[in-house]
Order: C-alpha cells, then structure tokens, then sequence
C-alpha cells in the first residue's frame, strides 16, 4: 500500500487513516461548506459516459473551495483519444492520451476520469486503461470519477453510514450487498466499491447474487479478503434472499453484469430475467434489523426497488448522494496538499 499515493485510483491505495482523515474532512466541510483551500487551482473533469451527480458534485466542489472546473468529453466536445501504444492512428482517434495527459497537466492542477467498460472483453477492460493512461503520463494527481470502480461514491456511503449509525466504528454490522435486477448488463464499478469499503470497514459483509457467474472479479474478492484480516470483518457469499436478509443492518443494492458472458451477453439476459425477484422490496426489507437501505442512483424504480423501500425513512440513498459534494472536496484537497 502506497504512504502518499499521487493519485486517488481507489481506496485500496490509500491507507486506513488517510481514509479517515479525508471523511472526517468531509464531515467537516458538510458543516462549513465554503472555503479557499482550492483557491486559484483547477481541475479537468474528462467524461467518456454520462453522469448528473458526479459531474453536479465536482464542479461544485472545486467552485465552493476556490477552484475552477473545465468538463470535456472525448467524442463529443473535445477530440476522440487514443490509448494504446503503437497504434497506426487511421481510425476516429485525433490525439494520443500521452500528449492529451500531459497537456492538460500544464493547464489544471487534477484531472478527474470517467470511463467505464465497453463491456466487449472483461479481460481488457479490468486493466483499466483509460484510468491508467491518464494515471501514467499525467504529471498532476488523477481521479477515478468511475471506471472499473467507483472510489469516491465509497465514500459517500461510508460517510452516510458513518452519519446513520452515528459513529465512524462500523465494525460488527451486517452489511448485504445485494445483485438486483436491471434489464441491461451494468457496470460491476459500484459492486466491486461497496465490497472494498465495507470489508475495509470492518463489518460482516454478504454478497449476495443470483448464481456463481454473478460473483465479482478475484481482484476485488482478493482485496475483500484481505481487507477483512486486516478490519476484523467478514466475508460471505449467498445466493438465498432469506438467510442473506436476515438480521440486516445494511442492504445495499447493485445490479451488474455476469463476467463470464462478457461480449455474449445474449445468453446472460434470460438467466437475469429469471432473477427479477431479486429486486428490494418490503418484504425482505422487514428480515433485516431494521436496516438501513442504499444504492449508488440513479435507480430505476420498481425495477431495482420498489417505491415504498426509496421512500421509506430507512433508504440513505440521496443522503449518500449528496455527500458526494463533500467527500470529492476533501479528496481534492488532499491531493492539492502533496
Ligand atoms: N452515482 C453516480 O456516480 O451518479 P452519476 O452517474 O449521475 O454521476
């Protein structure tokens, strides 16, 4: 584990008490939101896919602490990039992230990446290499905004539960982190986060999906299991709703894709329709210990859960969303610090 990482990738790369101490920056600053500690500094956020709140929450971040944000999209509104080296550049790529990344780290002081799968070959996309492009010939910090994980809705949701239970010692809770279903295969970016932060935490943590093909990626798994020598936690597959349910502080919901049909998702789609009632609703809501109900959003309704369980008291989700803003703060702030 790096002491002073450049950039913040993922939360593995962090130690423990630089996780806490960025929390409990964002706990601060959730009480005191504006501030110049960002005065005069930018940043770059690059999105290759869409997003409300992360983009909402960055170049608001940057503007209450001083800082000015620039948005491009690859594609769109700036020039397609190309990642791999060696390539003959006759395709839709105008520029190489080599020249793109250093670039832009003559103009702004961070960089913020949004760039999921192309959900093609699992093989090549759990490599990461928009991120680690950007990671490699950027001469200033980069941020993960989302791509094979999401860091810093980890940390939104630590801080909502942190916030719920009223103590920043999650240890000893039981934490479901539940499959649920969607029509299309998504991105295992918030599943393979919800499994790092909450073993990293410490609590006794279910995964529960419908079949061993829904299980995550060994690096996670692996980062699993290594987080829980180290927390004191737990680690538990299942594939029953009832027994996983059971006595439930925290249900968090994700859907995702199976990665064995990763590029042949035609066979995936009827085994995941077999599996709608894998959605959250009131009924396993009521086997837990009146636990506490999240998901990343946005969320489709009545798909992914019912209305009842979102407009119940007991869902943090737009909590967690809202802490977003304030988490992303102290993550800029604390890569401007190094
Ligand atoms: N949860 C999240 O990252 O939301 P957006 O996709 O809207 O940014």
């Amino acid at each position: 584990m790096t002491s002073s990482p450049r950039h913040f990738l993922n939360t593995q790369d962090w130690s423990r008490a630089q996780i806490d101490a960025v929390l409990a920056d964002a706990a601060r600053m959730k009480r005191e939101p504006i501030g110049d500690a960002l005065k005069g500094r930018s940043i770059a956020l690059v999105f290759f896919n869409p997003s409300m709140r992360t983009r909402t929450s960055f170049e608001l971040g940057a503007f209450q602490l001083g800082a000015h944000a620039v948005v491009l999209q690859p594609g769109k509104d700036a020039w397609p990039i190309e990642f791999d080296l060696g390539t003959v550049m006759d395709g839709d790529a105008e520029e190489h992230i080599a020249e793109v990344a250093r670039v832009l780290s003559q103009y702004v002081d961070m960089i913020g990446v949004r760039a999921f799968p192309k959900f093609v070959d699992w093989a090549v996309d759990r490599e990461d290499r928009v991120l680690e492009g950007f990671a490699k010939y950027a001469t200033v910090p980069v941020i993960n905004m989302e791509t094979i994980t999401h860091p810093c809705q980890e940390l939104a949701h630590a801080l909502a539960l942190q916030e719920h239970f009223g103590t920043s010692d999650l240890r000893g809770k039981k934490y479901v982190l539940t499959w649920t279903y969607h029509p299309k295969p998504l991105n295992t970016a918030v599943a393979n986060s919800a499994l790092t932060i909450a073993t990293r935490m410490g609590m006794d943590v279910t995964l529960l999906c419908p079949t061993p093909e829904y299980v995550l990626d060994e690096r996670y798994m692996g980062w699993a299991g290594q987080n829980v020598s180290e927390s004191g936690g737990s680690l538990t597959v299942s594939h029953d709703i009832e027994s996983a349910y059971a006595g439930a502080d925290v249900v968090y919901a994700k859907s995702w894709g199976a990665l064995p049909y990763f590029g042949n998702w035609g066979p995936e789609k009827p085994i995941r329709d077999r599996y709608r009632h894998f959605m959250v609703d009131e009924t396993k809501m009521a086997l837990t210990n009146d636990g506490v109900f999240s998901h990343c959003l946005p969320l489709r309704r009545n798909v992914k859960a019912t209305d009842a369980v979102m407009d119940s008291p007991r869902c943090i989700a737009v909590q967690e969303a809202g802490n977003r803003l304030h988490v992303q703060k102290a993550v800029m702030k604390a890569l401007a610090a190094r």
